[in-house]
This record gives C-alpha cells, sequence and structure tokens, in this order.
C-alpha cells in the first residue's frame, strides 16, 4: 500500500500536507480572514444539513456522470481557482490540471497561479478553466483573456468578490510572498521539509507566472496584499461583464456571489453561471456560509441558470448535499491543495478518489443510482439547518425553505 493509499480522508490529507509544505504556504490555503468564523462556517454548516436514508431500492449501475457549463464530467465536482497553487508543491498548477483530466473534472487556473496559462496548456491534455481577476491595467486584463482563449479554455471564471481582500493574520505574520525570502526562519523551515525544497529547486516556476513578463511596472510582486492593493481594479461593477464576454467570446462564469439580489444582478448582466462562494472565508468575515446561502440562489436563478457552490467541501457527503440543495456542482479549493501538498499530481488524484467513492456510496445509501436524479428529496427535512434568510444559528429546518425544482 502506498502512503497515500493510506490516507482515507481529506482531512488526513490535510494533515499529511502540513508535515511536508512550508508553514507560509501551508497557512495561506488555510487561512480565512479576521476571526476565520465565516471560514468555520462553511464546514460546520455542512455537518448540520441531514441525509435522508432509504433502503431496499436496486442499487446497480450507479452513475455519477453529468454536465456542467456544457460540459461531460465524470462526476459534478471541479478544482476552484486558488491562488499560489505551485507553492503548494513545484509545478502545482500542472499537477493538478493533470490530476482532474485524469478523474474527468474541470480544473480551473487563477490568475495568481505560479504556472502560467501557456505552461498549463503545454503539459496539460484536456482544456481547463481560466479564472480571471480584473486589474486597473486593462489592456494586461485583455491581453490575459486573449491568452485564455488561445490557450483553448472552454469557460472564463470571473470572481468578483476579491478586488479589495480581507486580512488574513497568518499571512502577515508569516511573512508570505512568492518566491519565498531566504530568511533565517524559511531556511529552518525547508530543513524540515526537504522534498518540497528539493522540488522547488528543479522548477524555474516561482513567481506569478501569468504576470511576471506580461505587465509593466509590476511593482512589488512578491506580496499578494501589495499587489492586491495596488493592482486590482476598484471600479469593476456589472456593467464589466458584457466586455469581458465579448472579448472572451464564450461561457463567463461569475464566482463569488453570496446573495440572491447579486444573484439576479449577475444574471441580468449576461453570467452564463454562479457561484455560490465567500472565498473560502477569506474575504468578509462574518458573512454567512456558502452551502446556508445556496438554497435562496437557486430558488432566485436557479430555472435560468446553473449554480455551484464552493467552500467547505471535503467529502462526498458535502458533495451530495450540494447537489440536493440544487448546486449543478461543488467546486472544491482547499482539499485539491492539501493532495498537492501531500503527494503531488498523486494526492490531488487520492483526493478525488476519494470524493468520488464517498459521493458513489453516499448517492446509494440515500437510494439513488443517477447524480442527476438527487435532489431536496435526498434531504432530512425534520433535521436542523440553519433556516434560510435566518443568521447563523441553528432553527430547523422546514421544507418549504427548499423547494423542489
Ligand atoms: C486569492 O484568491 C486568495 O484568496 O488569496
Amino acid at each position: 500500500m502506498s502512503r497515500l493509499d493510506k490516507v482515507l480522508t481529506v482531512d488526513e490529507m490535510k494533515a499529511c500536507a502540513r508535515r511536508r509544505v512550508p508553514k507560509q504556504f501551508f497557512d495561506y490555503a488555510d487561512s480565512g480572514s479576521w476571526t476565520e468564523s465565516t471560514y468555520r462556517a462553511n464546514r460546520a454548516d455542512f455537518e448540520k444539513i441531514l441525509l435522508r436514508q432509504r433502503i431496499a431500492r436496486s442499487l446497480e449501475d450507479r452513475s455519477l456522470a453529468t454536465a456542467i457549463a456544457g460540459q461531460d464530467v465524470a462526476m459534478p465536482v471541479a478544482l476552484s481557482p486558488t491562488g499560489l497553487t505551485g507553492m503548494q508543491c513545484a509545478d502545482g498548477e500542472i499537477k493538478a490540471a493533470r490530476a482532474a483530466a485524469s478523474a474527468g473534472v474541470p480544473f480551473t487556473l487563477s490568475t495568481m497561479s505560479i504556472c502560467s496559462i501557456e505552461d498549463v496548456a503545454a503539459n496539460s491534455s484536456r482544456p481547463f478553466w481560466f479564472q480571471l481577476y480584473v486589474m486597473r491595467d486593462r489592456k494586461f486584463i485583455e491581453r490575459l483573456i486573449d491568452r485564455a482563449k488561445a490557450a483553448k479554455c472552454p469557460v472564463l471564471v470571473l470572481t468578483m468578490d476579491l478586488q479589495i481582500l480581507g486580512q488574513r493574520h497568518k499571512d502577515i505574520r508569516n511573512g508570505l510572498s512568492a518566491p519565498p525570502k531566504f530568511t533565517p526562519r524559511f531556511l529552518f523551515e525547508i530543513a524540515r521539509k526537504p522534498q518540497w525544497a528539493f522540488e522547488m529547486l528543479g522548477t524555474k516556476r516561482r513567481s506569478f507566472g501569468n504576470i511576471v513578463g506580461h505587465v509593466d511596472n509590476a511593482g512589488d510582486l512578491a506580496s499578494l496584499s501589495a499587489w492586491t492593493a495596488n493592482q486590482f481594479d476598484l471600479t469593476l461593477n456589472w456593467k464589466d461583464v458584457a466586455w469581458i464576454k465579448n472579448r472572451f467570446g464564450g461561457p463567463v462564469i461569475v464566482k463569488g456571489v453570496l446573495d440572491p439580489e447579486d444573484a439576479k444582478l449577475a444574471l441580468a448582466h449576461g453570467a452564463d453561471g454562479i457561484i455560490v462562494s465567500n472565498h473560502g472565508g477569506r474575504q468578509l468575515d462574518g458573512a454567512r456560509s456558502s452551502i446556508s446561502a445556496l438554497p435562496a440562489i437557486v430558488e432566485a436563478v436557479g430555472d435560468k441558470t446553473e449554480v455551484y457552490v464552493d467552500g467547505g467541501v471535503a467529502s462526498g457527503q458535502d458533495v451530495l448535499k450540494a447537489i440536493a440543495l440544487g448546486a449543478k456542482a461543488a467546486f472544491i479549493g482547499r482539499a485539491f491543495l492539501w493532495g498537492l501538498g501531500a503527494g503531488g499530481e498523486a494526492g490531488v488524484a487520492r483526493v478525488l478518489d476519494i470524493l468520488r467513492r464517498e459521493l458513489d456510496v453516499t448517492m446509494a445509501l440515500c437510494g439513488e443510482r443517477d447524480i442527476r436524479k438527487v435532489g431536496p428529496h435526498n434531504l432530512d427535512l425534520g433535521g436542523t439547518w440553519p433556516r434560510i434568510g435566518s443568521m447563523r444559528e441553528t432553527t430547523p429546518l422546514a421544507a418549504a425553505d427548499i423547494r423542489t425544482r
């Protein structure tokens, strides 16, 4: 049995990543903003949702296959865009894209990735999605969109909840930077994590690959917070969706929607899909969890567009709960980053395999054979869960809160 085969859960993968990834990069992924209350709520609210067990139904010929954004996928899971992925392990974006391609699910490359769009396109077999942050330098953004088009990215994910950065205390305390600064503390860290350092020495990709060499006056790119503060466009608004769509010429999915009114606005301005997200609890600390925001957004726009969710997805059971509440797919961020940190491409493959197996058996135990038939009827509505529209306290979930679509 290989080291990774012994890892049975996403949480065990996290523990494994913690042992192998330098603290500043492990913490970067693990952080929420300020008190991290929304980060914690993302996981905690999944746990409050109860599944409805059904028995004595044929469980033969089960299928997790579905389609998202017009693309056939092996299961309703996709990899979220995450910054600095290539710092969890060398060439991390390429490794994650390959693992996603083998598992038959989409990989989304972040603007703030270490490997560039061209690097990932040249080293992976399946088209990947590209995530866009809009910066002040419009010419650069236009070129970035063109580069995603040239790399044949079929979908653009437009993140609209991060024009200004929620403070993550750990990053400040750790002096996060890419490439890392060779301080005595960092040298001590890599002495304890030699595999990470050895692999990192073997790659040229150690800074923001989509930006370095593509933008004039890049400024202090070593610091994500400094870069964001100087370069991200504070004027970004709904009207921008039109020119971005026009330039890209393919589906544009808006990420960062947590409010039904914003979901309607996104749709009215041309969004081709919506990712319900609070940026993994990394932006507005005190906002509700993504999963508790999902039902009201599905109710507002779910009959007109595909709605996806990210934030706190750490098991196949979580994926099933998201689908039952009306999401077409659940996106994973930290879960795949921990796989990368723990074991590179094989680690991500293992995480996707864990989720697939958990999802398959969970679906069966709910009495379903086809993921496309999973819906609110698979939830135990007599359970406890934060009521839609209420604050985050736990109150009984009324059947009426979750409409059957
Ligand atoms: C970037 O997307 C971040 O949350 O750090």
